[in-house]
């Protein structure tokens, strides 16, 4: 009997040859989908796969878990790589990855597999899932092992051996797209110099052609995780989709950035976010007004590390649970609503309030009602400096 391999399956060009290409090597192949939102048609490229070969499609809908307990948790910690870039595609992995070796348990298989290069993040994160979730399991990467080192040789194997693709020769962007968020590199955008050509983004406007009227936007918040927009109550997926509407019309989201690969490269990447955008800076600016300083500074230094995690696929990791204990720990008081202005490919904090708020106004006021005791602060200062006088 042959045995069986799990695959990891986009539809794409990569995925597709490598269900024959397994299949050359004596593997019954079982593809496995995980729709975490990539708009793609999922139905057609199942149908693909049978069609190539493939023992078996199946599909799982991850969006909800997806948005809920990788997605939100990312956005609870702040989580940013390098700053920028908020993690759509690393935060996908783990999740596809655990899911694989679900099916691969249920269905025995003996082997996994992903359509990842040797030269990304990507084939990282679902590898160290799989060696942790499922040691045993043996791992092929196609696209690192085999020959077809070239796009224009996958075609022409896939040609040559009838696998149907919509791919053409033509030098194209590599995509990833979900709920959260969509990365695009390759092709013209890999000269750091040339500016992303119209095509490169997909979900927002060009900020030229972004209304020239600002629109608001209130979102409400609830232990750090939104659940309504203008009032009006969403589920997650939901509420993701509708600010990825609202903020792709304003341009929000956009990121252009040269940023630091695990393996050691550099590449050139875009990114489009408008709903994380949008949650992200109305996140922090309830923090702002609930957290004490002292947790601020805290999470911040924490925020970065847990990133860094995300970013180096080590998701199912000890250190990165213990963090989000500690993130959820801050997250209590995080309740409240947030006032924002999308115009012209910027989000603008213009409001914020909240029933947990530290913001006490009888202190901060340089107006009536101040009850500030001033005459307390040259003892604090004396004191203050007191350990660096000689
Ligand atoms: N550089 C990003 C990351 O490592 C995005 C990778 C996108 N993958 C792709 N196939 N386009 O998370």
């Amino acid at each position: 009997m042959a045995k069986k391999i799990v695959l990891a399956y986009s539809g794409g060009l990569d995925t597709s040859v490598a269900i024959k290409w397994l299949m050359e090597r004596g593997y019954e192949v079982v593809c496995y989908m995980g729709d975490v939102g990539q708009g793609t048609d999922i139905e057609r490229s199942r149908k693909r796969a049978l069609r190539i070969g493939a023992k078996k499609c199946i599909v799982g809908d991850l969006k909800e878990k997806f948005i809920k307990d990788y997605a939100f948790r990312a956005l609870k910690a702040g989580a940013l790589y390098q700053g920028k870039y908020n993690l759509a595609t690393a935060l996908s992995r783990p999740i596809i990855a655990e899911a694989m070796v679900d099916v691969a348990k249920k269905e025995k298989a003996a082997a996994i597999a992903h359509g990842c290069t040797g030269k990304g993040n990507d084939q990282v994160r679902f590898e160290v899932t799989f060696h942790l979730k499922a040691p045993k399991l043996k791992v092929i990467a196609p696209v690192r092992e085999w020959e077809l080192t070239t796009r224009e040789s996958e075609i022409d194997y896939a040609k040559k051996h009838g696998i149907p693709i919509e791919q053409t020769k033509k030098k194209l962007y590599s995509i990833d797209r979900n709920l959260w968020g969509i990365s695009v590199e390759g092709g013209d955008l890999e000269d750091p110099w040339v500016e992303p050509p119209k095509d490169t983004y997909i979900s927002s406007a060009r900020i030229e052609d972004a209304p020239r009227k600002a629109e608001y936007v209130t979102v409400t918040f609830k232990k750090g995780v939104p659940v309504a927009i203008n009032e009006k109550k969403y589920a997650p997926v939901q509420l993701v989709r509708k600010l990825n509407k609202m903020g792709g019309v304003h341009g929000v989201g956009r990121v252009d950035m040269v940023e630091d690969r695990l393996v050691g490269i550099k590449s050139r990447e875009i990114y489009e976010a408008p709903a994380s955008t949008i949650l992200y800076a109305g996140h922090a600016a309830i923090e702002e007004l609930v957290l004490d300083r002292e947790t601020r500074r805290h999470k911040k230094l924490l925020s970065e590390r847990y990133a860094e995690l995300v970013y180096y696929g080590l998701w199912f990791v000890p250190l990165k649970e213990a963090i989000d204990a500690f993130m959820d720990s801050t997250q209590t008081d995080v309740s409240g609503e947030v006032k924002l202005k999308l115009y012209k490919g910027n989000v603008t904090v213009c409001g914020r309030k909240s029933p947990k708020s530290r913001y006490k106004l009888e202190l901060a006021t340089y107006g009536k009602g101040d009850v500030f005791d001033q005459s307390l602060a040259k003892g604090f200062i004396d004191l203050w400096a007191l350990p660096f006088k000689r």
